[in-house]
């Protein structure tokens, strides 16, 4: 063991703040609700429901992580929101038609208390959304001020020790990292002249920076990926991380391309189409949010695959990407892929999947996940990004120059063993020569 570091206890209330209170927000927040009325079990989520080992296994202590890490308990947290539609959340999550009124009716005066703030909106990111619950200022940095403001007083007003930010919001168009976003200097004078090149996102990932606040990002945008706020968070000490959820065929990717990788078998082509009905579909219908979106969801099979090391098997596949808004199915997406395999000889296979999934139900717990994990990580000290929070993300930030990692597998063992490190236990390497000496 290396000794327990200093961790701060998880006293008092925990903010969860969202920027949107979409589909996915309003999900997640039901979702706890439900399960802190014992109504529901938290599905999907490991902070509630995994298990880690400790020690040989021989010693059988495998305790439930929330047991085992100090972790914020459900009964502990408190919303709060933005979002440029008015609707509270009970409104917003009947409008989002991802839970039947029977989970929703018991929890009704619940939702009814969370009311979004103004947002920090400009439709020019976002261009299918045109909301009235919006923020005025003269500059982007007035703006930025005003949700400084705003987290300040959720801060007060619900008495709370600590809070997390994940952005819960619509995907921006695509915005690559420019001089504006080299050095904060760089991002303060650029949001005083209102610069195009600062989404509104960033000005949220900055004010949660600024007022000592952990920042995730659900979404695909370059948010918190940018230089600057990167090195901010270094220097005031909080922990980053992102980008965009690893829900439906993402997740089935980076499952399916480590087991090709791991047989050795080849790959020809991997064809990914979605048709879904929700408002995420709705902006992701177009060009330019789009095009955030794939570049998020096409370097996964890359960097599983590495081409690089196994020309034979992996190089000049064909990874095509297709989403279609087709409102009927609203949040229930249905995804197909198929891929062609190469085997023995060369000997073409085929795999089909056709995964059938509801978008905000697997995106729920992940929220929890990461608000409870960065809170933890905040008080054990760790700072910048967190690459061992990569198992919740498509495309998972890393230090400049390194590759992120995408197989599943190592980001769960990553994740496991970042738990263990923190809390003095040994790393598990599943050598396990030690039982057969
Ligand atoms: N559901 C999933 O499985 C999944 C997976 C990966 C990523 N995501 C991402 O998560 C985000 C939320 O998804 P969703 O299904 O809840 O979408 P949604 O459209 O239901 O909700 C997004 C909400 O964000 C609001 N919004 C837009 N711009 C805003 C701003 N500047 N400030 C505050 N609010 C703003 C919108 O008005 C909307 O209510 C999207 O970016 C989506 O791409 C979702």
């Amino acid at each position: 063991m290396s000794g327990k570091p200093d961790i701060r206890p998880a006293t008092g209330r925990l903010g969860v703040l969202t920027p949107g209170l979409g589909a996915v927000a309003t999900t997640f927040m039901a979702g706890v609700e439900s399960v802190r009325r014992g109504r529901s079990k938290p599905i999907g989520s490991l902070t509630q429901m995994a298990t880690i080992r400790l020690g040989k296994r021989t010693e059988n202590r495998s305790p439930l992580i929330r047991d085992f890490a100090p972790l914020a308990r459900l009964d502990e947290l408190v919303f709060g929101a933005w979002d440029p539609f008015p609707d509270n959340a009970l409104k917003a999550a009947r409008h989002a038609g991802v839970l039947d009124a029977r989970d929703i009716d018991p929890i009704a005066d619940f939702l009814e208390s969370i009311v979004p703030m103004p947002a920090v909106f400009d439709n020019k990111y976002v261009t299918r959304i045109n909301g009235t619950n919006v923020k005025k200022g003269k500059t982007k940095r007035d703006l930025a001020e005003q949700l400084r403001q705003d987290i300040r007083d959720f801060r007060t007003r619900n008495k709370l020790d600590r809070l997390v930010m994940v952005w819960c919001a619509s995907t921006e168009i695509y915005i690559k990292a420019g001089p504006q976003h080299a050095t904060i200097e760089q991002f303060e004078k650029a949001m005083e002249r209102n610069d195009d090149a600062i989404a509104p996102s960033m000005l949220y990932a900055y004010a949660a920076l600024m007022e000592g606040v952990p920042f995730c990002n659900g979404a695909p945008n370059l948010t918190v990926d940018m230089p600057c706020l990167v090195q901010l968070a270094q220097e005031k000490g909080l922990p980053i991380s992102g980008k965009d959820f690893k829900t439906g065929q993402t997740w089935m990717k980076t499952v399916i391309a480590p087991g090709l990788k791991a047989r050795m078998l080849g790959l020809a082509g991997w064809y990914s189409t979605n048709i879904l009905g929700n408002r995420d579909g709705e902006v992701l219908d177009d060009p330019a949010s789009f095009k955030t979106k794939e570049e998020s969801k096409l370097s996964v099979l890359h960097t599983i695959l590495q081409p690089e090391l196994y020309p034979d098997l992996y190089k000049d596949f064909s990874h095509v990407v297709r989403i279609n808004y087709y409102p009927p199915r609203g949040d229930n997406k249905e995804g197909w892929d198929n891929i062609d395999i190469v085997g023995w000889m060369g000997y073409p296979m085929q795999i089909k999947v056709n995964f059938l999934c509801r978008d905000s139900i697997l995106a729920a717990p992940i929220v929890l996940d990461l608000a409870l994990f960065s809170d933890f990580a905040h008080r054990a000290g760790m700072k910048g990004i967190q690459e061992w929070l990569s198992f919740y993300y498509k495309s998972p930030m890393a230090a400049a120059g390194l590759q992120p990692e995408h197989d599943l597998f190592i980001q769960q063992t990553k994740l496991k063993n970042t738990l263990r490190h923190l809390m003095g236990e040994e790393q598990i390497t599943h050598l396990g020569l030690e039982y057969y000496a």
